[in-house]
């Protein structure tokens, strides 16, 4: 697990300026939503949501306004049922909140049509799930592969697949799983398939990495390995990182930590 400089060639991440790199402007993009942070690179406005059990509603988010600024390692915290996972869901287009709004890059993301947020989730973003979401009939390297598989036609993966697999291959290395290559996600440790839904959500050089609890089921040691190959690529590839997690050990190694209570965003938590 002690090899950066490999995965360094074989993660090609976006590379740009913390607290400055200027957004490329798009055709016909909406507004940029400035903050107390800077110039959000990823941003929420009056982020509201809600979930339903028949009639009755279950208030989850309030309002929540975060900017994110290009380049921040920021963590999320809060309490088990706060909205932590919710909020990443709604940053990483996979739910669309009740009100309130969500830019990525000056553009607003939450309003756009399913196939643009299929594009941004697969090439754009790296998602790292609470609960991994491994595609149980794959092995570990074509779990970390289905990205690219997703991305491709057929002959295009097919021409590519030996590159894709060498990256596959070397970050399975880096979290150290390369002897776990062709296993199957019920073969596999909780740990492990954490490690392999990490190794998925890097395959595609994200340019922004959606982390929801990375280190949650890895002992002390694990986890803080994970974390240093997150920091790795936050400061020596400038990869923005919104990562929600419990272990305030970790949270004060990052550049921010937001808590959220009832609903809304608090920032530095104290306790
Ligand atoms: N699909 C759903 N239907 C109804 N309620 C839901 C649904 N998903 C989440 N909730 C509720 O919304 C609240 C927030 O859930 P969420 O998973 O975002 O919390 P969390 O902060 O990530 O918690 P944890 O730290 O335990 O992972 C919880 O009270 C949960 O029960
Ligand atoms: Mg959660």
């Amino acid at each position: 697990m002690n090899k950066p400089q490999e995965l360094e060639r074989n993660v090609v991440v976006h590379r740009r300026r913390k607290n400055g790199g200027a957004p490329v402007k798009k055709k016909g993009q909406s507004q940029r939503i400035d903050g107390p942070h800077g110039s959000g690179y990823l941003s929420t406005r009056s982020l509201v949501k809600s979930y339903y059990k028949g009639k009755i509603e279950i208030p989850v988010l309030r309002g929540v306004d975060l900017n994110v600024v290009q380049g921040e390692f920021t963590t999320i915290v809060g309490q088990s049922g706060s909205g932590k996972s919710t909020l990443l869901h709604l940053l990483g287009v996979l739910d669309a909140p009740d009100s309130g709004e969500v830019y990525f890059d000056g553009q607003q993301i939450d309003n756009l049509p399913a196939s643009a947020r299929e594009l941004l989730r697969n090439r754009t973003f790296g998602m790292i799930f609470q609960f991994y979401h491994l595609l149980p009939e794959l092995t570990t390297l074509e779990n970390v592969l289905a990205p690219c598989m997703i991305r491709e036609s057929v002959w295009g993966y097919w021409r590519r697949r030996r590159q894709y697999k060498q990256r596959a291959e070397a970050l399975l290395e880096r979290v150290g799983l390369s002897h776990r290559l062709r296993h199957r996600p019920s073969e596999l440790s909780g740990g492990e398939m954490q490690r392999a839904a990490i190794a998925r959500a890097l395959i595609q050089s994200p340019q922004l990495l959606l982390a929801d609890e990375p280190t949650g089921n890895l002992d002390e040691t694990t986890g803080q390995e994970i974390f240093s190959l997150l920091k790795s690529l936050n400061t020596e590839q400038q990869l923005t990182i919104v990562m929600v997690t419990h272990d305030r050990r970790i949270a004060c190694q990052t550049d921010r930590v937001v808590q959220l209570v009832e609903g809304r965003v608090v920032e530095n938590p104290s306790s």
